[in-house]
């Protein structure tokens, strides 16, 4: 495994109206600490959303094929899932989530970014985060695959654009990444 320093990052409130679709909201559950039970939070592995904290509803289901009517959503989100998501499928994904949400809408990505691999003995890249999330500091840390070509801003704003998001904020700190996406 490769290790990079320790980053801190603050989620803010947003304004929402009605039910927010958070994907892959297992594990320490960001966003459902952010929403609570304005939240539907999917993952496809029912062990980490019994780990993730109590609000939103918590639903077992793939990202690749989201069991709701398409333009279900004003507002959706994903805080550092697509990075566990395989990069074969972030494209489906991607388009998945837009046909979920409706025309309008806003979705709210925040991921970890890595360079292409640059030491080919190690696996996985992992960034330890200090997240700041309403009045909670939650030290953690995500590892993923690390691959061949870099994972950054770029690499994910180009895929949601080809499946037809439009980009209206974008931020990149460190080895976090931020984008703000409108469904037309
Ligand atoms: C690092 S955790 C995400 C952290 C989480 N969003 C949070 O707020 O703590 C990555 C999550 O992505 C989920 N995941 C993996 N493949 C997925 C898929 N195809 N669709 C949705 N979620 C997926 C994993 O089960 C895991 O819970």
């Amino acid at each position: 495994m490769h290790f990079v320093e320790k980053q801190n990052i603050t989620i803010p409130d947003f304004p929402a109206t009605g039910p927010i679709l958070d994907i892959g909201g297992g594990g320490e559950g960001i966003i459902g600490i952010l929403k609570g039970t304005q939240v539907i939070t999917i993952d496809p592995h029912w062990g980490e959303l019994t780990e993730s904290a109590p609000g939103p509803h918590k639903v077992q289901m793939n990202g690749q094929r989201l069991g709701f009517p398409r333009e279900t959503f004003g507002t959706g989100t994903s805080f550092c899932t697509f990075g566990y998501i395989g990069d074969a499928f972030h494209r489906a994904v991607f388009r998945e989530i837009k046909r979920v949400m409706q025309s309008g809408g806003t979705l709210h990505f925040w991921d970890i970014s890595a360079p292409a691999k640059f030491k080919p003995d190690k696996r996985y890249f992992v960034l330890p985060l200090r997240v700041h999330v309403r009045d909670q500091t939650i030290d953690t840390g995500y590892g993923i695959r690390w691959c061949d070509h870099a994972i950054d801003l770029a690499y994910y704003r180009d895929i949601a654009e080809h499946v037809g998001f439009e980009t209206i904020e974008q931020a990149s700190t460190g080895h976090t990444l931020f984008l703000k996406l409108h469904k037309r």
